[in-house]
């Protein structure tokens, strides 16, 4: 797995100073390519160029980058601020950075150097680092019984959408986190892997991981789900989520919307899977879960294929796939109303019904737990 070879995300004290080295996922899965970062606006251009990506691994490279930011001299209070910003929509980014500009600020009133309060931001950063692999785990536990409870008999052939696994977490991830654990309990059949635009993070990154387990997968293009329900072939969806509202919609990479609609219509469970820190109970529905737009360059051009050439001056550097000048539509995400989502998992256990209220019970056992 990534987490064996090239570690997706670490904090390293150099003689030159400390930094953040990410495993660069524009690479993926061709080449396995560190980018290091030694200052926030080089991580900054990370998160938004999507090196880094994927909720908990944002949380995590928030709080690292504010712990950074402190180490080396920065404003950290601008630092955590800009971080927060980079991306809008993945509430952990935001969790991650302010969590650890928390604890450097308690430290600063407690009477503290700045050197001393950076170690204590480094700390937070690092508790951050290892409760998110901790969650991942109890996600993997919870998410297998649901699963045996909801299609007993093993043998699954689960759909999923976009990344969620090693490669966004500090752990095994959260959606493919579970299929990995059924996978290893010998009742994976098949995983069908999907989002093979507008970035392919399936196709690149999912099947990356998947190849890497030694799983039974196959990649699909996105419109090709519906043959796929219609044919029987799916007995579960599993995807992961950006940012769960009060109400239980839930934002996660676009296409997932569509995915929910199919599973509903072919009687198939659909389970959002994240760690409680995705939820995010001052936003109250999903009409207030800000949608990232992104460059309609993504669309048009294959910005993952720049050395296979095509590109024209006006160009975003990749495989031109549409006519110079063409508009193009680009949300990063979509929000599923919890009326489509069977169940959320959590690692403070699963809601279902989704509804205001189990939202909120998890919400209470991870604040007492
Ligand atoms: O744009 P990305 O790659 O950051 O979007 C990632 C997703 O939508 C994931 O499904 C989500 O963050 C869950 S990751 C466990």
């Amino acid at each position: 797995m990534a987490e064996e070879s090239v570690p997706v995300l670490r904090y390293e004290e150099r003689p030159e100073g400390p930094v953040v080295v990410l495993l660069d996922q524009t690479r993926l899965p061709a080449q396995e390519v560190e980018r290091v970062c030694t200052d926030v606006p080089g991580l900054v251009e990370a998160i938004q160029s999507l090196a880094v990506r994927g909720a908990p691994l944002l949380g995590l490279a928030g709080g690292y980058g504010v712990a950074l930011a402190a180490a080396r001299g920065f404003d950290v209070a601008d630092a955590a601020e800009q971080l927060a910003q980079a991306r809008p929509t993945a509430v952990n980014l935001a969790y991650g950075a302010r969590r650890v500009q928390g604890a450097y600020e308690a430290a600063v009133r407690a009477g503290g150097a700045p050197e001393g309060a950076a170690a204590h931001a480094l700390a937070e950063a690092r508790t951050l680092h290892r409760e998110d692999a901790e969650a991942s785990d109890r996600i993997a536990g919870h998410g297998s019984a649901l699963l045996e409870e909801l299609v007993p008999g093993g043998g699954l052939r689960i759909l999923t959408h976009c990344n969620t696994g090693s490669l966004v977490s500090g752990g095994k991830g959260t959606a493919l986190g579970v299929v990995k654990a059924v996978h290893r309990a010998g009742e994976l059949r098949r995983l069908w892997v999907d989002e093979t635009r507008p970035l392919l993070q399936g196709a690149r990154l999912t099947a990356y991981e998947a190849a890497k387990e030694g799983m039974a997968y196959s990649v699909l293009v996105d419109g090709a789900a519906g043959a796929l329900f219609a044919a029987g072939e799916v007995d579960a969806v599993l995807v992961g989520a950006d940012r769960i509202a009060a109400d239980g919609s839930v934002a996660n990479k676009v296409g997932t919307y569509p995915l929910a609609v199919l599973a509903r219509y072919h009687g198939v469970p659909f389970l959002v899977v994240a760690p409680v820190t995705t939820v995010d109970l001052e936003t109250g529905t999903g009409e207030g879960i800000e949608v990232e737009q992104r460059s309609g360059q993504e669309v048009t051009e294959l910005l993952w294929a720049r050395e296979r050439g095509g590109a024209g001056p006006e160009s975003g550097g990749g495989f031109s796939l549409a006519p110079v000048g063409a508009q193009a539509y680009n949300p990063a995400f979509d929000v599923t109303p919890s009326s489509l989502v069977t169940a959320i998992v959590t690692d403070q256990g699963v809601a279902s019904p989704v509804t205001a209220e189990s939202i909120a019970a998890l919400c209470s056992a991870s604040r007492t737990g």
